[in-house]
């Protein structure tokens, strides 16, 4: 294989600007993505206005759309929020702790009877990147500390499949996205 020069992104837009050069090519190797989220050293300064949490729920606020290829995402757990066990819609999905701690649970997928089998359970530290994709199974991801909130950059790649998830978006670049009721949007308070 042809080795590759590591690339050391100094801002987060350095490093959107090297995930989508990466990502124009449709085979990708998960390592060198992994490891160039890692070398990025988190700064507030960069993403905390995209950074919104909720008094509920976790958010996921959309930071950039990857060409078409990708969205990168920031994501907020308030104190004692976590996600439901899901999967990853044949995605590859990349996950750096830019603020806190996050508790990550590993499941098999559920058997005949639906039942859902714990694998692992670990801590993710600051400036760690996690991945997971639906190979590796499903994961819970939450913030235990009832203290502290909890910020994490995901990315997900696209697929080509027509009957994605819809996604659905706290914020869209630095901007709270509006609620749809009976088709009419209304931004919150
Ligand atoms: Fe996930």
């Amino acid at each position: 294989m042809e080795q590759t020069e590591v690339v050391v992104p100094k801002t987060l837009d350095e490093l959107i600007a090297i995930l989508r050069k990466i990502f124009e090519s449709d085979s990708i190797n998960v390592e060198e993505v992994q490891q160039i989220m890692e070398s990025y050293e988190s700064n507030p300064e960069e993403w905390m206005k995209f950074a919104k949490f909720d008094q509920y729920r976790y958010t996921r606020n959309l930071v950039d759309q990857g060409n078409g290829k990708f969205n990168l995402m920031i994501l907020c757990w308030g104190e004692g929020h976590g996600s439901s066990i899901h999967d990853h819609t044949d995605s590859h999905c990349f996950m750096k702790l830019l603020q806190g701690q996050l508790k990550e649970t590993l499941f098999e997928w559920p058997d005949k009877k639906g039942e859902m089998v714990q694998k692992s359970q670990r801590i993710l530290l600051e400036n760690k990147v996690a991945y997971i994709n639906d190979s590796i199974g499903l994961h819970r991801v939450e913030n235990g500390s009832h203290t502290e909130g909890a910020t994490c950059q995901t990315f997900d790649q696209r697929t080509g499949h027509t009957n994605t998830v819809q996604m659905t978006f706290w914020s869209k670049f630095g901007k709270r996205t509006p609620f749809v009721s009976d088709g009419i949007p209304f931004w919150p308070p």
